[in-house]
């Protein structure tokens, strides 16, 4: 049965604890206390911890075995009744928990009033809050591993492709696309990393420790811990009701996990500039103009790269939050949600955005070789052939490379298009070797050594980084 609650504010003490309130709040005092907008997200994880915090108590002889089970059948009603869409909501009853709490008093009377014993929305909030950030940590991990499976996939095919690889986005050395790509497999299999470490850390539950000070009633926490999946209960009632540093956490990962996607997203509205035209970005993830017909904006590139500044500023407003509060519990944690949410909701789209376009994104061989004919980019190669040739010290056969380069340059030129007389008026230890590495193509594969781009090596990485990460 659905819920008619309404959602103004009522000049009523509020029903949950206005005992020694003559009258409820002033309206604006009702809307900035109230959080049902924002926290009426944990109510499935608001439900499961307070059936395990009944069960307990009923074990416990805390609460009659008939009041323990009424409790159970009710939340279980009011969690259909949620997901069903029939329960209304009201901010006169300010957040989840007494939501929850008050709807449970309509269905089963009195003992509703019975759940809260040992208890508080304190070590409440805390718990529903880790429950919900644990899913979402899993959830996340999981975006993130198809993401490396969409780069792993495109590596793959593209282990061979050269490229300008570059420093100072000046050409630099030849690349392969595959290996580039690669690049970010890592970055992402970090970001997974530092999310799971951190889950470790999310993973303790706060419930059990009441208000601030633990509880007079005989509870069992280890039990609760345990029914919710969480590693253990944690040790000091003060720290587990004011510890936000879970959350904190996981915003500075979501933030540097946010720098990554920025710069794969920035790369990618490179490459995909006319001026570069490295790759075609699919329809599916751009958009064209309303005044310039010829336009294929790469908008979704565009919006993960701007979203990076969404995940630092939760993470920095949170800091700011926390920084200074005395123990235990102080409203300003109510704030700490929103942070989290919004940084949560952002990392899905991001993520699930960047996988689509790198699926879609088709290299163009043409382009890139284009590309590969400008900027000396083998002058490395020549330097490093006469370091092996002629036994020159490197630092020597750079120097004399860079004066090769200068003809090239006042012949307006390719360095494999001077000929060998050209390259003997520089120095007379030149032969037509070199010529042999010049190509692209011959730098990338001379490339051998352990994490490099070398097109054998990149296969080779790609069937090591799908063991690491996708545990095929
Ligand atoms: N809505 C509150 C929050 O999110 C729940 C805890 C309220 N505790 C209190 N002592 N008023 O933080």
């Amino acid at each position: 049965m659905a819920k008619k609650t309404s959602t103004s504010s009522r000049p009523h003490a509020n029903p949950m604890w206005g005992g020694h309130y003559a009258a409820g709040p002033s309206a604006i005092m009702a809307e900035i206390n109230a959080s049902i907008d924002v926290d009426k997200r944990l109510y499935a994880q608001d439900i499961r911890a307070s059936k395990a915090h009944a069960g307990m108590l009923a074990a416990q002889g805390i609460l009659s075995a008939k009041d323990g089970k009424a409790i159970i059948k009710g939340l279980d009603a009011i969690l259909r009744e949620i997901e069903s869409g029939a329960f209304v909501f009201s901010t006169a009853l300010e957040d989840v928990h007494m939501n929850i709490e008050a709807r449970l008093r309509e269905m089963i009377g009195d003992a509703a009033g019975r759940l809260h014993t040992a208890r508080s929305r304190n070590d409440q909030v805390a718990t529903d809050f880790r429950l919900w950030l644990r899913d979402t940590m899993d959830e996340l991990d999981a975006a993130l591993q198809d993401l490396q499976a969409a780069l792993l996939d495109k590596a793959e095919t593209y282990a061979a492709l050269p490229m300008p690889g570059f420093t100072h986005l000046q050409p630099a050395q030849p690349v392969t696309f595959g290996h580039h790509l690669l690049a970010y497999v890592e970055m992402t299999g970090r970001d997974r990393d530092r999310l799971r470490d951190a889950r470790k850390r999310v993973n303790e539950l706060p419930l059990g420790a009441a208000a601030l000070a633990g509880t007079s009633f005989p509870i069992d926490r280890v039990r609760v811990a345990k029914e919710l999946g969480f590693d253990r209960p944690m040790a000091n009632s003060l720290d587990a009701v004011s510890a936000r540093d879970f959350a904190l956490e996981f915003l500075a990962s979501a933030t540097i996990l946010g720098t990554h996607l920025s710069r794969l997203a920035e790369e990618i509205v490179i490459w995909a500039s006319p001026s570069f035209g490295f790759v075609k970005l699919s329809e599916a993830f751009t958009s064209g103009s309303s005044i310039m017909p010829q336009k294929r904006n790469p908008d979704a590139a565009e919006l993960v790269r701007a979203k990076t500044g969404r995940l630092l500023g939760a993470f920095t407003a949170l800091t700011v939050i926390i920084k200074g509060l005395p123990l235990a519990y102080a409203k300003d944690l109510q704030e700490d949600k929103e942070q989290v949410f919004d940084a949560a909701d952002t990392l899905r789209l991001s993520v699930a955005a960047m996988a689509g376009m790198v699926r879609d994104m088709q290299p163009q061989e043409e382009a890139m070789n284009e590309a590969l004919q400008h900027g000396f980019i083998t002058a490395t190669d020549l330097a490093d052939w006469l370091v092996r040739a002629a036994d020159i010290p490197f630092r020597d056969a750079h120097h004399i490379t860079g004066k090769i380069v200068r003809l090239a340059e006042q012949k307006n030129c390719r360095l494999d298009e001077l000929t060998l007389a050209d390259m003997k008026t520089v120095d007379a230890r030149m032969t037509k070797a070199v010529f042999s590495v010049l190509g692209p193509a011959s730098a990338v594969a001379s490339r051998t050594s352990l994490g490099g781009t070398a097109p054998v090596k990149v296969k080779q990485a790609v069937k090591q980084a799908r063991k690491r990460f996708l545990n095929a």
